[in-house]
C-alpha cells in the first residue's frame, strides 16, 4: 500500500504559467526550455539508477579544457542537454563545462535564450553512487546590435538559475521571477516532476557548514580563522556536512540551513577558487537569492560579477542563508 499525498501538487510548468511577473513572450522560451531539461533529467536519472549495469560509472578517457578527467557520465549529459535544449528552438548559444566554446543553434528563435551548463556536477560521486546533477543558468542575450559578446561583457541578463540532483530522489529547482521552488520526479508518474508549488525559503538557524577542509592549509588565514572559530567559538558551534558535489551541498544546505565555502587558495590553478562563474556560481546564486539568502566571493555578491573573456573563468564561492554568509563576512572582515 503505497501512502497518499497529503498535498496538492504541481508542475514546473504550471508555476511558470501562472507566475504573472513573467511576460508571455518570455513563457513562450522558458517553458519549452523547461521542459527540456526536465526530460533531460528523467533520461540522466534512469541511467545513472543503473550505471554500473550500463557500464557508465567510469572514465571516457580524456580531458576537458579544464583540466578535468572527463567521465563517461560527463559525455553523456553533454549529449543528452545539448541535444534536447538545441531542439526547443528557443536556445540560441549553449555554453557547457565540457565544450570549449558555446554550441551554436542557427535554426533557433533569433530572440531565443542563452544556456551555460553543468551537465554533470559531482563527476568524483560518479562511480561510488553518490549525490551527483546538472546545473543551468538560463540568460536572456544582449540586444540584437550587440551580437557576438553574448556570454562576456555585460548585455545579457540571468533570467532563471537551475538544478536537477540525481540522489534517493531526483529533484529539479528553479529560481525564476524572484521565487525558488522544488520538484520531485515521480517515477510511476511518467517521470512527471511535481511540488507543492510554495516557494522553498532557507530555514534560519542553520548549523552546518559544507567545505572541502583538506584545503585549510592554503586558505588565507582570515578564513582558516573562521572556520576554527564556528566549530570552537561560535554559540552554537557548526557542524560539517560535505558531499563533494555542489548540487548535493546546496541542496542539503537550503533545506536545512548551512553555509557553502569554496574559497580561493594559495595554490597554482586554484587561486580563483574551482567553481565556473557561468554555470555553477551564478545558477547557484540566483537560486540562494530567491531563497532569502546570497552567494558572494568572499568580498562582493556573485551577481555583481561580471564575466570577462573566459567562458570558464573560476571564482571563490561563499553560499547560504543571509544569517550565515553575513556572520561570515563580518568574522572574516568584508562586512556585506
Ligand atoms: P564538476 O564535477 O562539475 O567538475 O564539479 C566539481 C566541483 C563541485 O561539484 C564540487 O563541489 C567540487 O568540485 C568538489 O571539489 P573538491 O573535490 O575539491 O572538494
Ligand atoms: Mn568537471
Ligand atoms: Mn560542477
Ligand atoms: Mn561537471
Amino acid at each position: 500500500q503505497e501512502p497518499q499525498s497529503a498535498r496538492r501538487t504541481k508542475t514546473p510548468a504550471e508555476i511558470i504559467l501562472e507566475t504573472p511577473g513573467i511576460p508571455d513572450e518570455l513563457k513562450k522560451k522558458l517553458l519549452p526550455i523547461i521542459s527540456a531539461l526536465t526530460s533531460g533529467g528523467r533520461i540522466m536519472a534512469s541511467l545513472i539508477a543503473r550505471g554500473p549495469l550500463l557500464g557508465i560509472t567510469g572514465s571516457a578517457g580524456k580531458e576537458n579544457i579544464q583540466g578535468e578527467e572527463v567521465q563517461t557520465l560527463d559525455r553523456i549529459g553533454q549529449d543528452t542537454f545539448c541535444q534536447l535544449l538545441g531542439e526547443t528552438q528557443k536556445v540560441r548559444e549553449l555554453l557547457s563545462e565540457e565544450e570549449p566554446l558555446p554550441t551554436l543553434f542557427p535554426q533557433a528563435d533569433p530572440d531565443g535564450l542563452l544556456i551555460a551548463m553543468d551537465p554533470l556536477d559531482g563527476s568524483s560521486n560518479i562511480s561510488v553512487n553518490a549525490s551527483i546533477g546538472s546545473i543551468f543558468a538560463i540568460f536572456s542575450p544582449p540586444p540584437s546590435s550587440d551580437r557576438g559578446e553574448i556570454f562576456g561583457g555585460d548585455k545579457r541578463k540571468l533570467i532563471a538559475g537551475a538544478y536537477i540532483l540525481y540522489s534517493a530522489s531526483t529533484s529539479f529547482v528553479i529560481a525564476v521571477d524572484q521565487k525558488t521552488y522544488l520538484f520531485t520526479m515521480d517515477p510511476s508518474f511518467g517521470g512527471e516532476f511535481l511540488g507543492t508549488g510554495e516557494p522553498l525559503h532557507f530555514p534560519s538557524g542553520g548549523k552546518i557548514y559544507s567545505t572541502n577542509e583538506s584545503y585549510f592549509p592554503l586558505w588565507e588565514k582570515g578564513i582558516q580563522d573562521y572556520i576554527t572559530w564556528v566549530k570552537s567559538g561560535r554559540k552554537p558551534v557548526m557542524t560539517s556536512r560535505y558531499i563533494g558535489a555542489l548540487v548535493g551541498d546546496l541542496h542539503r544546505n537550503l533545506l536545512k540551513g548551512g553555509i557553502y565555502l569554496y574559497p580561493a587558495e594559495g595554490a597554482p590553478g586554484k587561486n580563483h577558487g574551482k567553481l565556473r562563474l557561468l554555470y555553477e556560481a551564478y545558477p547557484m546564486a540566483l537560486i540562494c537569492q530567491f531563497a532569502g539568502g546570497i552567494a558572494t566571493d568572499g568580498d562582493r555578491s556573485i551577481l555583481s560579477i561580471k564575466p570577462g573573456s573566459d567562458l570558464h573563468a573560476r571564482v571563490p564561492l561563499i553560499a547560504g542563508p543571509m544569517d550565515l554568509v553575513s556572520e561570515f563576512h563580518t568574522k572574516t572582515g568584508h562586512p556585506l
